[in-house]
């Protein structure tokens, strides 16, 4: 059993603590943000995530899992410290550390003991090392010497799946120098050691490029087929088929071969301008990223034209937009696709009428800048009602099954924008409506 603090108590913070304890270990979630912690002293989550509420509930209730605002108190009292604050992207296409950096010194200013800081948090490679540094400054100012290690876990959960993600990893992997910290993160992480989930051990750098490579690539992926799809409506081919049969090559596999809107999310955006942003830094372009991240904000324009288009125009016109947080199963609509298309069919004289089954707190913020041109609907009917065409643009399982005779009712005119091809083109056209796909 190990003692361990989880600095931030967001997506990750949260998901890894709650998964941490449910493994035996013993763990305080501390977090800056006080009516956060509040929230959950109460048994309230403060975020959409599948079977997280039980995993918390039972961990609490169990006394493995505990909450505090006391930073100082939950840093001095446990020997394994995880970072796992926030790393939003700076203006430059940096990774914003500021929040990183305020934790490690946090940690230097009441360093007590041997201590092993993991940084969880997705970082620019060299991060670590900074860490190191910082603690080290905070030790000095205070004339303190106490020994510690920092170690390098990237995480790899998807949210909308995070606890399934946490607790059957792909892979761990701990980056560090020291034989000290690897011998404490086998016991942080004994039960998936002894499953026999990979777990690959590496230097501090090489962790934290995993990390961005992987996102990286996944992001690249994504963008290949977006790219393929366009080129596959100009052509006449059918990008479904196309990717079923290029997944079905044992060197590509199925998975992240699915057209739509662009990616977007809480990851994948920032990660790649991060990662691009050092590249540069080392004057070695990373041509690929680069190219993906500029194929990604056309594909959203795409999406505005590829409706204004179908619509002969949208100025004047209502459009029911379906599903707006970056993916199912979150409430997550951090630079999500839903925001730069509803933007821009704003921009162009459309008004909307909103329905997201988790993202409609956060979409009134979110899209707060075209809030005159919204409506804020009930429920995927009352979103469809009077308007002049649907869009669906996230693939809630509540979509995949529309009354299409009713939608039909409750439209002017029967056109559907599937912007995640859950549909099929010829069941859609069967009940009168016009279909455009992505790709098809
Ligand atoms: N969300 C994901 O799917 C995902 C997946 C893998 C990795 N990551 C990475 O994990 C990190 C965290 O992401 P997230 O989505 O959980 O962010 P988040 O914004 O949901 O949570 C971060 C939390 O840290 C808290 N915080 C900030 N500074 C603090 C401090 N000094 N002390 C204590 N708490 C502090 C904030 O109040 C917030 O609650 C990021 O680097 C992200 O890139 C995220």
């Amino acid at each position: 059993m190990s003692r361990i603090t989880v600095i931030g108590t967001g997506y990750v913070g949260l998901v890894s603590g709650a998964c941490l304890a449910d493994f035996g270990n013993q763990v305080t979630c501390v977090d800056v943000d006080v009516s956060k912690i509040d929230r959950l002293k109460k048994g309230e989550i403060p975020i959409f995530e599948p079977g997280l509420d039980e995993v918390v509930t039972r961990t609490a209730k169990g006394g493995r899992l505990t909450f505090t605002k006391d930073v100082g108190a939950a840093i001095r009292e446990n020997e394994v410290l995880f970072i796992a604050v926030g790393t939003p992207p700076a203006e430059d296409g940096s990774a914003d550390l500021r929040h990183v950096e305020e934790a490690a010194r946090s940690i230097g200013r009441v360093l007590n003991g041997y201590k092993v800081v993991v940084d969880k948090s997705t970082v620019p490679v060299g991060t670590g090392r900074k860490v190191h540094q910082w603690i080290l400054q905070e030790l000095s100012v205070r004339g303190a010497a106490h020994s510690f290690d920092v170690v390098s876990n990237p995480e790899f959960l998807r949210e909308g799946s995070a606890v399934q993600d946490f607790t059957h990893p792909d892979r761990i992997v701990i980056g560090s120098d020291s034989a000290q910290a690897r011998a404490v993160m086998k016991e942080v992480y004994r039960s998936l050691f002894l499953n026999e989930t990979p777990y690959i051990e590496t230097g501090l750098e090489t962790a934290e490029m995993i990390k961005y490579a992987s996102n990286a690539f996944l992001a690249v992926k994504i963008t290949f087929i977006n790219e393929v799809a366009n080129l596959c409506e100009k052509v006449g081919a059918n990008v479904q088929d196309v990717a079923r049969a290029l997944g079905r090559d044992g060197r590509i596999g199925p998975k992240f071969l699915h057209p739509g809107p662009g990616y977007g999310g809480s990851c994948f955006p920032k990660d790649t301008r991060a990662m691009a942003r050092t590249g540069r830094d080392f004057g070695e372009p990373l041509s690929v990223i680069e190219t993906t991240i500029g194929a990604n904000e056309r594909q959203k324009a795409r999406m505005v034209q590829k409706i204004e288009e179908g619509m002969g125009g949208v100025s004047g016109k209502t459009i029911a937009i379906l599903g707006l947080t970056f993916k199912p199963n979150t409430d997550d609509m951090r630079e999500a696709p839903s925001v730069t298309i509803c933007e821009g069919l704003v921009a162009k004289g459309a008004r909307l009428r909103v329905w997201d089954p988790a993202g409609m707190k956060e979409a009134e913020w979110r899209l707060k800048a075209i809030r005159a041109s919204i409506c804020f609907a009930a429920d995927e009917y009352d979103a469809i009602q009077g308007a002049d065409a649907l869009a669906i643009l996230t693939e809630w399982n509540q979509f995949r099954n529309l009354d299409l005779e009713k939608a039909k009712a409750l439209l002017k005119a029967p056109l559907l924008f599937d912007l995640r091809n859950i549909y099929r083109r010829s069941e859609v056209q069967e009940k009168g409506f016009m279909y455009f796909g992505v790709g098809q």
